[in-house]
């Protein structure tokens, strides 16, 4: 059931932006991040010490394990907590599962998973939701806490940071290529532990550098995000997709037919607001714009604490952290791609 699992279930992000521009934005002085930015989550001011960080994500499985697809799901809702910044503290379930088709073991073994990582990451589940259907799909909607002026959102990054990642890419074309056989058993092993690899210990770093800009990467893939960010933030980031670091075979497998669709719609996201370099290698582009499952942080960092910065995200155990690009005064496009 995992044809189209994960973040790579998620619609088209040029879609979604028409329909959300639709709709009114509610009025209120304590909303402090909105839809309008397509930030991570919604942020809301409770009073001057303590605002709620709000989000929700839920997709259908990327792997067969039904106890290893709760973990994931669970890792990637709580991300976008810790994407902007905040402490993750209570959640609710969110699930769909057909009751009919598969034994009540594997809702329990999904909800297992869920449940663990969410300890894992200090989170009391306090109630959810569960309706019949088909394929299942399962996620969680995730409250956090944060303090009103220290909200790391997307708007925040500036003319001469440098742009960090925490994670490798390339989830999507590994489990594609799992799908048709040919990824190898290492990669899929990595690429699931990656899945499962909570944003905690980057957010922490991101918090005792007072960053103010972040994003993770999920299924708009990194040049989705990227883009996002720069337009929301009004400047130009620059990435050389040489720097990226990518998950075993990912490259190769690019070669083989591993493009899933998603990356398809995800560069017709981003082609008209970014340049993509001429002599911007194939695979590497399509790497781009591969749709991530609880992908790394983007960080957006002054460029004097970079050093230290990625020191300490090694340190932390993040060791594929690299900086990949840079922040610009914005130019003639948002998003600058090259090898
Ligand atoms: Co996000
Ligand atoms: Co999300």
């Amino acid at each position: 059931m995992v044809e189209s699992g994960g973040c790579s279930a998620k619609i088209s992000p040029k879609q979604l932006e028409e329909i959300l521009k639709r709709l009114p934005l509610p009025d209120d002085p304590n909303i402090l991040v909105n839809v309008e930015t397509h930030d991570d989550a919604g942020v809301y001011r409770v009073n001057d010490d303590l605002a709620l960080v709000f989000t929700t994500d839920f997709f259908p499985p990327v792997c067969s394990d039904p106890y290893e697809f709760g973990q994931i799901a669970a890792t990637n809702s709580i991300s976008d907590i810790y994407a902007m910044g905040g402490d993750p503290v209570i959640a609710l379930n969110i699930m769909m599962f057909p009751a009919a088709k598969l034994p009540l073991e594997v809702y329990a073994e999904i909800l297992k998973g869920g449940s663990d990582k969410a300890s894992e990451a200090g989170v009391k589940i306090i109630g959810g939701h569960t309706i019949d259907d088909f394929p299942p799909k399962y996620g969680l909607a995730v409250v956090g806490y944060i303090h009103p002026d220290r909200i790391i959102a997307n708007t925040g990054a500036s003319p001469g940071d440098s742009i960090v990642l925490t994670k490798p890419v390339g989830t999507g074309i590994i489990l594609a290529g799992q799908r048709l056989g040919i990824t190898d058993g290492n990669d899929i092993a990595e690429a699931k532990k990656l899945m499962k690899q909570l944003n905690r210990q980057g957010a922490e770093v991101m918090k005792k550098y007072s960053i103010k800009g972040a994003t993770d990467i999920t299924g708009f893939g990194l040049a989705g995000h990227a883009l996002k960010m720069a337009k929301a933030s009004n400047v130009s980031i620059n990435i050389n997709m040489r720097k990226v670091s990518l998950i075993g075979g990912t490259y190769n497998l690019v070669d083989e037919g591993c493009i899933p669709g998603a990356s398809f719609r995800n560069l017709d996201f981003v082609e008209n607001d970014s340049h993509l370099g001429k002599n911007l290698d194939y695979n590497l582009k399509m790497i781009a714009c591969d749709a991530q499952t609880s992908g790394g942080l983007l960080i957006s960092v002054p460029c004097d604490k970079t050093e230290a910065l990625v020191k300490d995200l090694h340190e932390a155990g993040l060791q594929y952290s690299t900086i990949i690009g840079d922040v610009s005064e914005k130019k003639h496009k948002f998003l600058y791609l090259k090898n």
